[in-house]
């Protein structure tokens, strides 16, 4: 579903992520962990085609399209759906009508069906009626992100540490919803969706199911496994150990 190679992103004229190659096939989750400062969030913003993050080098293919110079919109419009991990305030901007325009409504009033998923995240319409993220706390950011790709439903979906501030009693609502948005609760063979998602310390994993984990250091994939595997490394031993361990096989 989603193919990069060899791909070397600029921010700001700073070279960030270095011939970094990754696969995710169709039915796939991939988790991607790496210390503060690798350049994961650069490269989702890379893959959803953010105008700052410059493509110096390599190809991001999706579905079977080169998306590299495509602009974000149209990549959104081809099923990719992202959860920032830090979204900005939008003053003048209800949550509840951002949410009804991701589920395709036209009213101005929030729908029914909006106000449905918001009670599956413990989203009142109260809270729907305020103004995205003003004075929002850590943990409602991220619900409320939740909801966005819940509205939009993307095939592809990338989230980026949707665990951080997030409370012990939400976490586990977060992560029953991540597998649904991912066909994690489908037999693998039924499984249409994937998905990319950043963690930095793993939380959420006690709650999703996913498949394959890479560790990135300084901008590059520099070991990947099976999730389990990886996982108990970068927990017991740290990043640089685990890519050690991993015999720096990246991929
Ligand atoms: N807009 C920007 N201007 C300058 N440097 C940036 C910008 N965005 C990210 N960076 C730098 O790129 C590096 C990687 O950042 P980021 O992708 O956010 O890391 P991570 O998500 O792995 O913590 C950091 O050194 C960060 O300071
Ligand atoms: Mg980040």
């Amino acid at each position: 579903m989603l193919e990069i190679k060899d791909l070397t992103v600029e921010v700001e004229g700073k070279e960030i992520i270095r011939d970094l190659n990754l696969n995710i096939e169709r039915g796939a989750v991939h988790v991607l962990f790496g210390p503060n400062g690798c350049g994961k969030t650069t490269l989702l913003m890379a893959i959803l085609g953010f105008p700052n993050y410059k493509v110096k080098k390599g190809s991001i293919t999706f579905r079977g399209v080169d998306i590299t110079d495509l602009p974000t919109n149209e990549r959104v419009k081809l099923g990719m759906g992202m959860s920032f991990q830090h979204p900005p305030e939008i003053r003048g901007v209800k949550l509840g009508d951002m949410v009804n325009i991701a589920r395709g409504r036209k009213e101005e009033k929030i729908d029914e069906d909006v106000i449905e998923l918001g009670k599956r995240l413990n989203i009142s319409v109260d809270f729907l009626n305020r103004d995205v993220n003003l004075g929002f706390s850590g943990g409602e950011v991220k619900r409320s992100e939740i909801l966005q790709m819940l509205a939009q439903s993307p095939e592809f979906i990338m989230l980026d540490e949707p665990d951080s501030g997030v409370d012990v009693e939400n976490i586990e609502l977060i992560g029953d919803i991540i597998n649904e948005l991912m066909d994690r609760n489908k037999m693998p063979s039924k499984r249409e969706r994937a998905g990319l998602i950043i963690t930095h310390l793993g939380f959420i994993l006690r709650y999703i199911n996913a498949d394959r984990a890479h560790v990135m250091l300084d901008g590059r994939i520099a070991c990947t496994g099976m999730l389990d595997e990886v996982t108990k490394h970068v927990m017991e031993e740290g990043f640089e150990r685990c890519v050690e361990l991993c015999g720096g096989k990246g991929v």
